[in-house]
């Protein structure tokens, strides 16, 4: 089965799950609305890239591990999207959940699909329990505190950012989470891993300033600009535009360097590439007058 496919079948299933009984309607359907169709899901393709790179030898755990971890991306979204945090009105190139259903249903959404994050975990031990403990503490190390996601957004209340903590906390911390996890998922060790994830990540925020900066909303599927908006450190601004491109390159040769050796290393550096080509902006917006400096 493709990647794709694995992950449509095994978020199906948890939904599944997490829908059923006597579940309050509304709130069912609002955390499907927020998992489903889904974004670009990088972070559970890049965990079952790298358990695949590994042997995969326990396929029913790397799958419970990328749902997991697309949950709490998800959930991440749903909270950010507030109106206490970026007040947005549309995500994935429809209304946010706070909008879609009600802020109470956005919040509790986010609440329940973190938890249900760990319980997909948890529920998928079986004979593997220290496999998943290890996951469970790698997921929860990168989304709380101190320097999991809960810290990258705790940075925008404090009035001296360190950015390299910001943007590592925010962003870096679900790459590292997804390497480390995809590593730990198929047997291997977690800690050789992390600068892979970390350098994907750092690449991943230069490419999401890129487009915050040069694309439309309409492009995004979110508000555009939001950087600029809120005042909020951004590679753009510090670096201009070719020199964030320049960056971003060099970050991505870096992540390629840094893959751990395993059987399907080559298999890596080949998907580390085509992300590379993907996060890049294309050409006719690199042409236009007011980003070619
Ligand atoms: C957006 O992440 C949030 C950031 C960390 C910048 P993605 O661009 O991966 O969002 P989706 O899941 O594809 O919508
Ligand atoms: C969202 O960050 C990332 C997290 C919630 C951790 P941003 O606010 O920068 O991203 P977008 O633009 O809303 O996707
Ligand atoms: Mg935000
Ligand atoms: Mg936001």
């Amino acid at each position: 089965m493709k990647i794709d496919e694995r992950l449509d079948a095994a978020t199906a299933q948890v939904l599944r799950g997490a829908m059923g009984g006597d579940a309050p309607a509304q709130l069912a359907q609002a955390l499907h609305y927020a998992v489903t169709p889904g974004g670009a899901r990088i972070r559970p393709t890049i965990l079952l890239s790298v358990a695949l790179a590994c042997g995969d030898d326990r396929p029913r755990l790397s799958d419970a591990a990328a749902v997991a971890l697309e949950l709490i991306h998800c959930a991440s979204l749903v909270h950010d999207d507030l109106p206490c945090f970026d007040d947005a009105d549309q995500r994935r190139g429809k209304a946010t959940v706070h909008r879609a259903f009600s802020e109470p249903l956005a919040v509790l959404t986010g609440d329940s699909l973190i938890v249900l994050a760990f319980d997909v975990l948890a529920a998928a031990a079986g004979k593997d329990a220290d496999r998943a403990l290890q996951m469970i503490r790698v997921l929860s190390r990168r989304t709380g505190m101190p320097d999991g996601i809960c810290a990258g957004q705790g940075w925008e209340s404090e009035s001296q950012v360190n950015l390299s903590a910001y943007h590592g906390a925010k962003t870096g911390a679900l790459f590292i989470a997804a390497t480390q996890m995809g590593a730990l998922a198929a047997g291997q060790d977690a800690e050789p891993w992390e600068e892979l994830g970390a350098r994907i990540g750092e690449a991943f925020q230069v490419a999401d300033d890129l487009r915050d900066a040069l694309y439309d909303a309409e492009t995004l599927g979110k508000p555009a600009g939001q950087d600029a908006a809120h005042g909020r450190p951004n590679a753009v601004t510090s670096l201009g535009v070719q020199g964030a491109i320049r960056r971003l390159k060099d970050i991505l040769g870096g992540a390629i360097a840094s893959i751990p050796s395993c059987p399907g290393e080559a298999m890596l550096a080949e998907m580390v590439r085509r992300y590379a080509e993907r996060m890049t902006p294309v050409a006719p917006v690199l042409q236009r007058a007011d980003v070619r400096r």
